[in-house]
């Protein structure tokens, strides 16, 4: 049924628009770049971006924002507490967002048909086997990981119509992003020693791909669960060592390197160690081409060192 009332939308030459809750999340705001108004609408919460809707999934109803003659046929949740230690230090607040929120917005977008595309995380496995399938048992030790887990169980549960994307970690190329390669480079500009784990494995994903991925499930209509990560799995350590052989012919100066467990950080819950995931699934679904991080990082690299520190875009 709510296919085919998306269906109708689609086919009725309206046009037809994805909602993206909320486009100040990292992610969300490549998404908004890319798709722009025509294609979509967007919320913020604390950060307004351009054209965005104000929207508090604590305090408001998605029906405040969303009108009835809106033909928005697809959501894209990102909004959450991100950050594992801020989840576990207010188990109450982080639950209150990634969990409760979460349940009344797809509940609304139900009532509306628009079809949930839900970012989930590596984090619903407990990273002793690495290298995990769709298919593979979860197992979250982290409370992100669990709160993440019961949204997707929610959805299975209560809807027919979904798509959870489980997104490895997310990288960019552009400076002040926060994100791994671009926080290291700044750390060498600013001479700092970076301590750097090596024992934690992932399989981490360049944004746009993140973004091509977003997209992709929603033209092609994709159903169900798919892990969106980059292709080769990487520990931190070796990500590190990527960069500064790539970056040594413009280094002058040591790089100073200490190498530590993940858990030697004193994180507030101790972290999973294998999270790699395969993205066969999504590959072959919906013919996803993620990028080469070494291609990127040599591009990026380049950049950093020729145009100036904070013009390497
Ligand atoms: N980035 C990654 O490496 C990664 C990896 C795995 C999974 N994911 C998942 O992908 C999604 C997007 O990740 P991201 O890195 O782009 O996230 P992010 O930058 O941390 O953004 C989280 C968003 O949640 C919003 N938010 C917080 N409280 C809110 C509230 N009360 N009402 C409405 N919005 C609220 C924030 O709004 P303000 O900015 O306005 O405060 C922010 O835009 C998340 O669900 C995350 O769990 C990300």
């Amino acid at each position: 049924m709510a296919f085919f009332i998306r269906w109708l939308k689609a086919a009725s030459f309206l046009e037809t628009k994805t909602l993206i809750l909320d486009a100040s999340s990292y992610i969300g705001g490549h998404l908004f770049a890319r798709l722009g108004t025509e294609r979509a609408v967007a919320t913020y919460y604390r950060n307004p971006v351009g054209n965005v809707v104000y929207f508090d999934a604590l305090s408001m109803s998605l029906s405040e924002v969303v009108k009835k003659t809106q033909d928005i046929t697809h959501a894209v949740i990102l909004i959450g507490d991100t950050k594992p230690d801020s989840c576990a230090s207010d188990i109450r607040k982080s639950h209150a967002l990634n969990v409760e929120s979460i349940i009344s917005i797809i509940k609304f977008l139900k009532e509306r048909h628009i079809k949930p595309v839900f970012t989930s995380t590596e984090s619903v496995f407990d990273g002793i086997k690495g290298s995990y399938v769709e298919t593979d048992e979860v197992n979250p030790i982290l409370l992100y990981g669990r709160q993440k887990l019961e949204i997707e169980r929610y959805l299975q549960d209560y809807t027919v119509d979904f798509t959870i994307l489980r997104l490895s970690k997310v990288y960019g190329v552009s400076p002040g992003d926060g994100t791994i390669f671009t926080s290291w480079l700044e750390q060498i500009q600013r001479n700092e020693t970076i301590l750097c784990s090596y024992d934690q494995v992932y399989s981490p994903i360049y944004v746009e791909d993140v973004v091509d991925g977003i997209i992709k499930a929603i033209d092609t209509g994709a159903g169900g669960i798919f892990h969106l990560s980059g292709n080769k799995p990487y520990k931190r350590i070796e990500m590190l060592e990527m960069l500064l052989s790539i970056a040594s012919e413009f280094i002058l100066q040591p790089v100073n390197v200490v190498r530590c467990s993940i858990n030697d950080f004193g994180l507030l819950e101790k972290r999973p160690l294998n999270v790699s995931m395969v993205n066969d699934k999504i590959v072959k679904a919906m013919g996803l081409v993620p990028s080469d991080a070494r291609e990127l990082c040599s591009g990026m690299i380049k950049k950093f060192y020729t145009n100036g520190a904070m013009e390497y875009r």
